[in-house]
């Protein structure tokens, strides 16, 4: 088998067979194929796209082509969610609990974020003490003593994905849709869980712009879930609108745990309610109705908040921080964004309100910059709200004082503030 034939075939449009695939793969990771023909093979891929068969192909090549924990030693059913991206997005910090409380297990692989869109890790490593990179062995013991362990994604874990996506993140073909399908369900397969809910952001800063796509994309991976036999759903949710009240690691932690008290933001409460329930159904708890007030009975009961806590003294953090906020990191500045006239938030661009949470020093530029996770914005004013002038939008938080000015002037540019309400669904579509 010859990588330019492969290359040439995928390039006039034919199907590859599994092997070839599995060629390509194998040769992206041991180095015997050069970056010049696979980045070739995907820009070709990028045009000429994949039947389903291929990218099914394509997943479960990237799947096996590392190592990865031993899941089967966990006990009980295995779940998971997995947003493919989102800006303010900390849903896990609570929906993971509320799962966990409820019987299931959670033995969570996570990323750490880059660009403008933050990672589940970088938001754990805000907590003073705690541990991500566990081995193996004290992984599955916590997650059977307690229900639940995030930890980042080990080295071993799919390399091909490490490989491809370092490519197209160069070469202009990170957003083609066989290739965002099989490197999130490479990665997420890699887990083995029984049953897992997708978050698929739509809107500005999500990889997905419009409906239409993001309704292509969670098919995509849904079908794929469901042909490595694993039960799988897809939620469509709206990224017009940052998550919550808050963007930045520490900033969103204190939101979750203030969620998890029961005196979270509305529509960040309600979507983790949402996800939870999908999960809890997908699991066999009872029908939607019933996992949705079993979700909502975890949070007022404290049931949830308990188990956040466990998982904190578990993975080796300071759990005080739950009950005195001061133990988080804390920026030097503080700094009011104010609005420049009256009327209504008609919209609010998220990626560019996480590209300002980055420019504080939330998040990175490359995978090795340093992050400040004291770093963040708090909104005080989203799509929908009424505003004065001179009402605050939004708060900014850094240690880093000269990068105040151009967050700010991103914020205002990012806010538009005009004479209709205008309120955004949550939830756009459920797909499986
Ligand atoms: N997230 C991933 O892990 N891979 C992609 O290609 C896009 C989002």
């Amino acid at each position: 088998m010859r990588t330019f034939d492969i290359i040439k075939r995928k390039r006039d449009g034919l199907e590859l067979g599994k092997e070839e695939i599995d060629f390509i793969i194998s040769g992206a990771v041991s180095g015997t194929i050069p970056d010049y023909q696979i980045t070739a093979f995907l820009m070709a891929v990028y045009f000429k796209g994949m039947s389903a068969r291929e990218v099914r192909d394509l997943t479960f090549a990237i799947r096996d082509s590392g190592v990865h924990p031993d899941f089967s030693k966990v006990e009980g059913l295995r779940v998971d969610k997995h947003s493919t991206g989102g800006v303010g997005d900390k849903t896990s910090l609570v929906v993971c609990p509320i799962v966990a409380s409820l019987g299931l297990k959670v033995a969570k692989m996570s990323g750490r974020g880059l660009g403008h869109t933050g990672g589940t890790i970088d938001k754990l490593l805000s907590i003073p003490g705690f541990n991500v990179d566990l081995n193996e062995e004290d992984f599955i013991e916590i997650v059977n003593r307690t229900g639940i362990a995030i930890v980042g994604q080990s080295k071993g874990l799919a390399p091909a994905d490490k490989v491809l996506y370092a490519l197209r993140d160069v070469t202009a073909t990170i957003d083609s849709l066989p290739l965002i399908v099989s490197s999130i369900m490479g990665k997420k397969l890699c887990a083995d869980d029984d049953v897992i809910v997708l978050d698929v952001k739509c809107g500005s800063g999500a990889f997905m712009k419009n409906i239409e796509q993001a309704e292509e994309l969670a098919t995509a991976m849904v079908q794929i879930g469901q042909s490595a036999g694993k039960k799988v759903r897809a939620l469509i949710t709206n990224m017009e609108v940052p998550l919550g009240q808050t963007i930045g690691n520490a900033l969103e932690v204190k939101e979750a745990i203030d969620t998890l008290k029961g005196n979270g933001p509305r529509d960040f409460e309600e979507i983790c309610l949402v996800l939870a329930s999908h999960i809890l159904e997908l699991a066999g708890k009872g029908s939607y109705e019933s996992c949705y007030d079993m979700a909502k009975e975890s949070i007022s009961s404290g049931k949830a908040l308990d188990k956040f806590r466990e998982m904190i003294v578990a993975q080796g953090g300071k759990a005080e921080v739950i009950d005195n906020f001061n133990l988080f990191p804390q920026a030097q500045y503080c700094y009011e964004v104010r609005a420049d006239k009256s009327g209504y938030v008609e919209k609010i661009d998220s990626e560019a309100y996480g590209l300002a949470s980055l420019t504080l020093g939330a998040g990175r530029n490359v995978q090795e910059d340093e992050i400040d996770y004291s770093a963040g914005i708090v909104i005080h004013k989203k799509s929908g709200d009424k505003i004065e002038q001179n009402d605050v939008i939004a708060s900014l938080y850094t240690s880093n004082e000269s990068a105040l000015s151009r967050a700010e002037s991103i914020v205002k540019n990012a806010t538009i503030i005009g004479e209709k309400q205008i309120n955004q669904p949550l939830v756009l579509k459920v797909i499986g």
